[in-house]
């Protein structure tokens, strides 16, 4: 039977907003600088933004960043964030569902804790953008939820088996495909399974 979701997100922001990046996009930036395929196009999309620590650590890395985010209180925390201030040149922002936003020229598209929320309806679209932006060039990053996952029981929250995940990503070069499970805490501060993919893919060559 599935729940409707508790989430409210400002807990989330409230916790995150000092800590520095999210654990996977280091990871995923030192891969892309051993490639060093990027070059000088340093344009990241951070899907599904939040309160910006990923952006922030992006533009801090000299990355021009497009933040989305359907929150406008997302965006409004991204932007008076004092460590955003010495970037705002580098920094453009929608609020809007992720599926809106223009991925054209990114050779970055990252969303980390965010995919699971995206309407179904709206899917198809997202990913069709998404493939697109990998086919000119892009890398695609970030975490989907696993099916064991706390939030599996939620209306709203979409997770996905490995076999699904694996075969959703088989059509592209798949750099990393991490599988994680493990006992966490939700943005209420509950005590959690987590288990989700990360993963890092980009055109075959
Ligand atoms: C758990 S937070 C993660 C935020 C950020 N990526 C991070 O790791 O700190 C999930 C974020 O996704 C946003 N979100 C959910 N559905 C969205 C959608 N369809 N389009 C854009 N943003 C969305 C929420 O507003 C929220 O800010």
């Amino acid at each position: 039977m599935t729940q409707q979701s508790p989430i409210s997100w400002t807990p989330f922001y409230d916790r995150v907003q000092n800590g520095g990046p999210d654990t996977w996009l280091p990871k995923v930036l030192a891969l892309i600088d051993r490639e060093k395929r990027a070059g000088a196009r340093l344009f990241a999309v951070d899907l599904g933004c939040g309160e910006g620590r990923d952006t922030r650590e992006l533009l801090k890395r000299g990355w021009r960043v497009l933040a989305v985010d359907s929150e406008p209180e997302a965006i409004e925390r991204l932007r008076k964030h004092p460590d955003t201030a010495p970037h705002l040149d580098r920094l453009s922002t929608l609020t809007a569902s992720m599926s809106e936003a223009s991925l054209e020229g990114a050779s970055l598209i990252y969303s980390f804790l965010a995919l699971p929320y995206v309407p179904k309806q709206e899917w198809t679209k997202l990913w069709n953008a998404i493939g697109g932006a990998i086919t000119c060039g892009a890398y695609f990053a970030g975490n989907l939820f696993g099916d064991r996952h706390h939030y599996a029981a939620y209306e709203g929250v979409n997770v996905v088996s490995e076999s699904v995940a694996r075969a959703l990503f088989e059509p592209f070069d798949v750099l990393r495909f991490e599988t994680l499970e493990s006992k966490g805490i939700d943005a209420s501060g509950a005590k959690v399974n987590n288990h989700e993919f990360r993963f890092v893919i980009r055109a075959k060559d």
